[in-house]
């Protein structure tokens, strides 16, 4: 079941699409070489709290921390450690949101660390770039392939591949709610796009093929061809007005 939220509705949830944009900041400046995947999340974990939110992932289907952070051939769904260092080079995906007064935010980065080939910030602006045409294509009276097919499209133009094991989703009082939203599709396919919906959008974009493996923690998706891997991922309310992005600080 596809639920719309009212405008009232709408305003509460963009607290905590806020407070879940603002997490994902405070991270973006805390990452730098030497610091721990542990460390972020504990930095994430209390700038949500402070704000009298609680972070929405931790304990979803038993998984234990606030943010993921996925490093390089890393696509999603990393478990941040105390032992996981982060180096000069890497590209770092932070995915997070936050619960505030019954409504959830979804938002996430990839974030270049120092000095990183050409190739990676390729991948990172591309995948930026996709979400944006994702987000203009969610437009009431269209529906969810116009917006699957702007992202397919503008990646693999540039030569980079989506991946199909996960996809973007419906988020309200849920996590997760219906529809699902693939990156990947046809226009015009697809259910109808209704003011009132509210949709994480959120590109997955390997440099290299689109499969993808999962490691024994039974969480960490990596590249099955071991490419580098960048996600963006904003929370979308669909208005008469068009597109509004919620997580926004
Ligand atoms: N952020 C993921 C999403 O965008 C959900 C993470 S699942 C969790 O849908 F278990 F890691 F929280
Ligand atoms: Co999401």
């Amino acid at each position: 079941m596809i639920v719309l939220k009212t405008a009232r509705e709408l305003s509460v949830m963009k607290e905590a699409c806020r407070i879940s944009a603002g997490a994902l900041q405070v991270i973006g400046q805390a990452i730098e070489p030497g610091v721990t995947t542990g460390e972020l999340d504990g930095i994430a974990e209390k700038y949500i709290l402070s704000q009298g939110a609680k972070p929405n992932f931790k304990n979803y289907q038993g998984y234990p921390a606030t943010a993921c952070i996925s490093i390089n051939n890393e696509v999603i769904h990393g478990i941040p450690s105390n032992k996981r260092v982060i180096k000069s080079g890497d590209i770092v995906s932070v995915d997070l949101g936050a619960v505030f007064n019954g409504y959830h935010g979804d938002n996430a980065a990839t974030f270049a660390v120092g000095d990183v080939s050409a190739e990676a910030k390729r991948l990172i602006s591309a995948t930026e770039e996709s979400l944006y045409e994702g987000i203009k294509a969610a437009r009431a009276g269209g529906r969810i392939g116009d917006i699957s097919n702007a992202i397919q499209r503008y990646v693999e133009a540039r030569g980079f591949s989506v991946v199909r094991d996960f996809v973007g989703h419906g988020i309200g009082t849920q996590l997760h709610e219906s529809p699902e939203v693939p990156n990947f599709g046809t226009p015009g396919k697809g259910i109808r796009l209704l003011p009132g919906m509210t949709i994480a959008i959120e590109p997955m974009i390997n440099f290299g093929r689109p499969e993808v493996k999962i490691l024994p923690d039974g969480w960490t998706v990596l590249t099955k061809d071991g490419s580098l891997s960048a996600h963006f991922e904003h929370t979308v309310a669909i208005t008469p007005d068009g597109p509004q992005i919620m997580t926004v600080v």
